[in-house]
């Protein structure tokens, strides 16, 4: 990986085990990156029995000699960051130093938080399940130019007017469509100066040091938040987060896309999904909770109960190409240790190619066909060897790099930094 820039996606509804990863590759790696979404994300990893999860720090920041940055794209909320760098700092030398915050990033206000959680709750709107953090909210704001930038901070007469602006747009809204108490100005106006004090000096050119480092050769990652499935424009529409995924990463940081070197995909060895949504291959039944139990699903960021399902591969060739993915980690191999068969869907009872299904949005009106994968009894948990892998396990890993087209790189065979299979990453 020395000198390359890396982009790593999640290929399914998020969740797909991508703090862990970071943390496995990033002792080769001189910076990370956040490009979009916000503290909407949880990535966990374990490193020496302590666990983490991170929101909205790249999940890099625990190692040491490391730059971490947030890119233009990421809608930051700072009560929830100034909170993440406490506590990770309780835990992690240096994390202030490590960051970089770009003076372009769209803030997340109190109104944001407000508002996208009093939608979710009305019964007049379609309600998404969304984190209940603002995200879309805030980049409702950014496209329609209303946001106030981290940059915004510096300047108190351009902050009182844009808040004044902003204010009146959701105290009319509170007021009138949910019958609430205005938003005080005068509260959160003196509150963002005195964010602005602490956030200063975590303020830098991210696009420029970012040029700056692929220009010196060192090896740069990009960590993508959510999965490619919840992506605002190639995802399962409504039913998505509000930013761009791996078409995020240029107009998330401000370099050209064709930096890239490698894109690594993280796939998990079955499916979950956190909120609504169509999701074919969903197991409302025993194995549903057996995959549930054993795998922890249980969202990092909210609390809730991961819905799970068979590895849906149409949907994840699909989603390889239109990402252009090189190569794939399939993380939670163990939790599927001692099933007798495992499913994986391979084709869909409907009329439509994959290709029309997302783009027309009707994922909701197709059925899976599976195919059968003999179980295994030998456990892959904890293994770091692919020869130690038992033959069950190694047919079922050749079968999926057959039905996506790319090789499978990297196997995570439990939560910590070391339960993992190195094959061939670049
Ligand atoms: P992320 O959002 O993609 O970073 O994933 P999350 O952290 O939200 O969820 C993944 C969960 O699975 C976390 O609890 C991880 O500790 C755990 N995990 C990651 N990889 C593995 C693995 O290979 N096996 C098992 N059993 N757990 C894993
Ligand atoms: P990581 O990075 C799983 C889902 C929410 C909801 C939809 C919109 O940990 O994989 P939002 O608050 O973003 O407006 O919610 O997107 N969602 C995630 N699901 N993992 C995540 O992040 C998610 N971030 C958002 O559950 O369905
Ligand atoms: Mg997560």
């Amino acid at each position: 990986m020395a000198g390359k820039v890396i982009s790593l996606l999640g290929l399914q509804w998020g969740d797909e085990g991508k703090g862990k990863v970071v943390d496995n590759i990033a002792k080769d790696i001189s910076a990370a990156v956040r490009y979009q979404g916000g503290h909407n994300a949880g990535h966990t990893l374990i490193v020496e029995e302590k666990t983490m999860v991170f929101h909205l720090l790249p999940s890099a920041i625990c190692h040491e000699n490391i730059r971490c940055y947030l890119g233009r794209g990421v809608v930051v909320s700072l009560d929830a960051l100034f909170e993440e760098i406490d506590d990770a700092s309780e835990i992690i030398k240096g994390v202030e130093e490590k960051l970089v915050i770009s003076p372009a990033c769209s803030l997340i206000q109190p109104y944001h938080i407000k508002l996208d959680q009093l939608r979710e709750k009305s019964n007049t709107s379609i309600t998404i399940g969304t984190t209940g953090r603002g995200i879309g909210t805030a980049y409702e704001d950014r496209v329609g130019r209303r946001s106030i930038r981290a940059i915004d901070l510096f300047n108190e007469s351009r902050l009182h007017n844009k808040l004044t602006e902003v204010l009146e747009y959701y105290n009319f809204l509170f007021v009138n469509s949910f019958g609430q108490e205005p938003i005080d100005f005068h509260e959160l106006y003196d509150l963002n100066l005195v964010q602005a004090e602490r956030l200063k000096p975590l303020i830098g050119n991210v696009g420029n040091e970012i040029k700056q480092l692929i220009e010196e050769e060192k090896s740069v990652l990009f960590e993508g938040a959510q999965g490619a499935l919840l992506d605002v424009s190639l995802g399962t529409y409504p039913f998505v987060t509000s930013s761009n995924l791996i078409g995020g990463i240029s107009s998330g940081v401000g370099i050209s896309p064709t930096k890239i070197d490698y894109s690594l995909g993280i796939a998990k060895a079955y499916t979950t999904r956190v909120g609504q949504g169509p999701f074919p291959t969903e197991l409302d039944n025993n194995i549903g909770e057996y995959l549930s139990k054993k795998g922890g699903e249980v969202g990092a960021t909210t609390g809730r109960k991961r819905r799970c399902g068979w590895l849906d591969a149409v949907l994840l060739k699909h989603i390889v190409y239109l990402n252009g993915i090189d190569g794939i980690c399939l993380t939670k191999i163990d939790v599927l240790d001692g099933l007798e068969s495992i499913k994986v869907c391979t084709n869909y009872k409907s009329s439509h190619a994959i290709e029309d299904i997302l783009e027309s949005m009707i994922l909701d009106e197709v059925e899976p066909i599976y195919t059968d994968f003999k179980g295994w009894n030998e456990p892959t948990y904890g293994l770091n060897r692919f020869e130690d892998l038992n033959s069950n396990a190694r047919k079922y890993i050749a079968a999926l790099e057959e039905l996506c087209g790319v090789p499978i790189v990297m196997i995570s065979t439990g939560p910590k930094r070391e339960d993992t299979i190195i094959r061939d990453l670049i």
